[in-house]
């Protein structure tokens, strides 16, 4: 098993990516701390995949409410970890918002809200948990950014500065902690089959469903939306050891995007 002997926490997992990323986390033998903001949901999916996974699990997989924009409930993660002696060595953040708009319909608030989250989130989160990392001389950080961080999006004009400032983080922990023992890297979807970008479309393009659906899938070169699962791979390889050499690195996934015109 690719994961044995890691404790991984990931952020934003109860639903999209990050549950994927459980998912296939605990399948390669990992210990998982499910973490997010929806505590209900985040319990049901916990049991669901619990039910769900042929592994037996069951004691290796913690649900635990965490908002990344709050120190205190962060800290308080932590703690319930080292209580239970689960140190963490490689850490996923991926919870994020978005908002919809360009500069000029983009308020303060909207920016702020987007960098409170998707930036100073990961920020929050990596400060508590990396300085045990170092103590035990190695680590793993994978944050999750989009293909928004490098070929701007209509409309993305928030969400896409977050991600660029998450790719470059990226790069800063990956430079300044090399010498310890910690890789980083990131991972640059394009478009992701979640309720994410369902939620936004009924947001933002209320009336226009089908026609975001099929313009998102054909967005991507290859003709469909990448599947959550599909990231989930890339994060596994990224978490394991198979990738000692891999830092600071952003992988792509984008069914062709960036490989040219089509
Ligand atoms: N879906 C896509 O097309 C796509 C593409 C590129 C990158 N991404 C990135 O992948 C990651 C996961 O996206 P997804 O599509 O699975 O989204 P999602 O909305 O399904 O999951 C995000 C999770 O983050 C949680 N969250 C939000 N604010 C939080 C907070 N303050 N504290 C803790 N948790 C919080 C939400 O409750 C949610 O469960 C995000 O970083 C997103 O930007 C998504």
């Amino acid at each position: 098993m690719r994961l044995e002997g890691k404790t991984c926490l990931i952020t934003g997992a109860a639903g999209g990516i990050g549950l994927a990323m459980s998912r296939a986390f605990i399948a390669e033998g990992a210990h998982v701390v499910m973490t997010d903001l929806a505590s209900s949901q985040l319990e049901q999916q916990a049991q669901e995949l619990l039910a769900a996974d042929a592994t037996g699990a069951t004691d290796r997989l913690l649900a635990l409410v965490m908002d990344v924009t709050d120190p205190a409930s962060i800290k308080s993660v932590y703690n319930a970890l080292v209580e239970k002696k689960w140190p963490v060595n490689v850490l996923v953040n991926n919870a994020a918002v978005i908002t919809v708009g360009n500069l000029l319909n983009t308020s303060n608030e909207d920016l702020n809200r987007v960098f409170k989250v998707n930036v100073e989130g990961l920020l929050n989160v990596t400060r508590a948990f990396l300085p045990a990392m170092i103590s035990a001389g190695s680590g793993n950080v994978l944050n999750m950014a989009s293909l928004a961080a490098v070929r701007a999006m209509h409309d993305r004009f928030a969400y896409g500065a977050s991600k660029a400032s998450i790719q470059m983080m990226t790069r800063s922990i990956a430079v300044d902690f090399v010498s310890q023992g910690i890789r980083a890297n990131c991972i640059l979807p394009a478009r992701v089959h979640t309720d994410f970008i369902e939620g936004y479309i009924e947001q933002y393009y209320p009336g226009e469903e089908e026609s975001r659906m099929e313009e998102y899938s054909r967005y991507q070169p290859i003709g469909r939306m990448i599947k959550p699962e599909e990231v989930a791979h890339a994060a596994v390889y990224l978490c394991s050891d198979e990738s000692a050499m891999v830092t600071g690195t952003s992988m792509l996934i984008d069914g062709g995007v960036m490989a040219g015109d089509n």
